[in-house]
């Protein structure tokens, strides 16, 4: 493969100011996830030590195998909401290794309002769980949680993702024959019983882990039977007595070390072959992306100069270069696992969208990974494209990438903006992961074309009534508008709500890929399967 010429003159004036703002900008992300990360009230921080407990990370460091990264996923979730008061959502969860086996981690948060479940520590569950059934990922579920949250539970009880698809889920994995582990390390109350009573092997921890459907309020509020928790579902209680748990550990750590021997009496896996070879660092350095990366979004960047900065020796194997060049297709390797790559360089047209399909397709045969790089503010309009059938072409690229079941990744480098973010693997899609950078912006459209549109809309209703806008509402609504965009175009706001699985340090891109391709391998990809393409 050849290696990317880069154009990039890394001391002009203009790639030195972009890495100074870029700068700025991941310095105030890595702040919020600092402060995230260290959220929870002191005070709950303080009790929770007292009581001989590791807190949610440390117990995750324990598990995983030493000098093996933690793919954290989604730890800004609800950032923003509740008054802050729910730091990732009371819930860290995220791909380690343990025994070797990628594994899905799912650790309650007790430091957050008891570990109580609102609407995103939900959706951040029941995604978890989705990355293991995608990926066929044995899980660990570190459980320490209040159940619901009280008074959201008009938000997260009854609906299909609510909390109910928890269990749904332990069962679907279990009859796929996915191992799933509990380590019931505190309160484990109502529903959440569940977790422990419906996974493989259960430990439960001495004087702190409790399990049971009706805590003792409820019992006495119900029958009058007085009882405390312990008596009623402790660790003595559901190992000799009940039978629930089947491990009964000392302490957190004694607990943890249960379960990674449990791992090393696993089935073997399956994976999936992959051509792989020695991960080799990309020959341009990738910290020169903060140089490059869109921040003023209407400045063009070439996205050849990124994928250089991203790829193993920057070689890449470029599909169709002469044709369609606002979509750039071509193979490479990332950390040695081979790749193919779409990435925006400017906006859709027909060419482009067959050219997208067509590649999709060769990845689908080939059983390569996709990996999707988004800077797309949507497809082509206009009369002369509506003629050309750019609604047709366009379609046959969201057919393919929607049918595409090699495992696909998406990576938000620029904008992501209509119809674009669908062809180009949006949520909707289902990458198997998803990422934003820091200066990523995503929404139906932008700001200033979204206020066009509605002051057009609003000018028209009143001409119909013989009315006009005067030039000051006109430009209140505009500037209201503008506001509005702005904060929701936010990967802030995005990572809050789970649209996204994280943002992410550009440099950091290649390893986070790598762990994403090296989990995935865990499920055969499946043969190529479309429907009717239309001509
Ligand atoms: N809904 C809403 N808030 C809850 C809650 C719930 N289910 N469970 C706990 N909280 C809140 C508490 O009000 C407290 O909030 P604060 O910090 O603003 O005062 C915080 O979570 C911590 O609770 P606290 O009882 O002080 O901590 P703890 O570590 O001693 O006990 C629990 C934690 C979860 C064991 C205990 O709070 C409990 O039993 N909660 C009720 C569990 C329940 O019955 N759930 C059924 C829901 S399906």
């Amino acid at each position: 493969m050849y290696r990317i010429d880069s154009k990039v003159d890394t001391n002009s004036d203009e790639f030195i100011r972009n890495k100074q703002e870029f700068l700025r900008i991941l310095d105030e992300y890595k702040l919020i996830l600092d402060q995230v990360k260290h959220g929870a009230p002191e005070q709950s921080v303080a009790r929770h030590k007292e009581r001989d407990k590791l807190l949610a990370r440390e117990r995750i460091d324990l598990l995983v195998d030493p000098n093996t990264p933690f793919l954290e996923l989604s730890p800004l979730a609800a950032y923003g909401e509740y008054n802050y008061q729910f730091p990732s959502a009371g819930i860290i969860t995220g791909v380690g290794v343990i025994h070797g086996r990628e594994t899905l981690i799912i650790a309650n948060d007790a430091t957050v309002k008891g570990g109580t479940y609102v609407k995103e520590t939900i959706k951040k569950h029941v995604r978890a769980q989705q990355v293991a059934i995608e990926n066929r990922l044995p899980c660990v579920y570190m459980v320490d949680s209040g159940g619901i949250f009280l008074p959201e539970q008009s938000k997260v009880f009854a609906d299909r993702f609510n909390f109910g698809r928890f269990f749904y889920n332990q069962a679907r994995l279990s009859a796929m024959g996915v191992p799933q582990i509990a380590i019931v390390m505190g309160s484990c109350t109502a529903g959440g019983a569940y977790v422990p009573a419906m996974s493989d092997e259960t430990i439960i921890v001495k004087k702190q882990g409790t399990i049971f459907i009706g805590g003792p309020p409820l019992v006495k509020a119900a029958t009058g039977e007085v009882v405390t928790p312990e008596e009623l579902g402790g660790a003595d209680v559901h190992t000799a007595i009940s039978g629930v748990a089947d491990h009964y550990a000392e302490n957190d750590r004694h607990a943890i070390q249960i379960c990674r021997n449990i791992f090393q009496n696993l089935e073997a896996v399956d994976k999936q072959k992959l051509d792989i070879s020695v991960p080799e660092d990309p020959y341009y350095d990738p910290e020169e992306i903060y140089g490059l990366a869109p921040i003023d979004f209407r400045k063009p960047v070439d996205a050849k100069e990124i994928i250089a900065r991203m790829v193993d020796g920057s070689r890449f194997h470029e599909f169709k270069t002469r044709y369609a060049p606002t979509l750039v297709t071509g193979f490479a390797r990332i950390m040695g696992y081979p790749v193919g790559i779409l990435a925006n360089n400017g906006v859709l047209f027909s060419e482009s969208s067959l050219k997208g399909a067509h590649f999709v397709e060769l990845c689908q045969i080939r059983k390569i990974p996709l990996l999707f790089m988004q800077n797309i503010t949507g497809f082509i309009v206009g009369k002369q494209y509506e003629h050309g059938g750019i609604a047709r072409d366009g379609a046959k690229f969201v057919h393919a990438v929607a049918n595409a079941d090699v495992p696909k990744f998406t990576v938000v480098f620029g904008g992501s903006f209509g119809a674009g973010n669908y062809a180009m693997a949006g949520r909707a899609y289902d990458p198997r992961l998803l990422f934003m950078w820091p200066n990523a912006r995503i929404s139906v459209m932008g700001g200033e074309q979204a206020s066009g549109v509605l002051i057009q809309v609003k000018e028209e209703q009143l001409a119909k009534a013989g009315k006009e806008l005067d030039p000051e509402t006109k430009e209140k609504l505009r500037q209201e508008i503008l506001h509005k965009y702005d904060v929701e175009g936010s990967p802030y706001f995005s990572t809050s709500r789970l649209w996204d699985d994280g943002i992410i340090d550009p440099v950091d891109t290649r390893k986070i890929l790598a762990m994403g391709i090296a989990m995935s391998l865990n499920q055969k990809f499946p043969d190529m399967k479309n429907g009717v393409f239309r001509m």
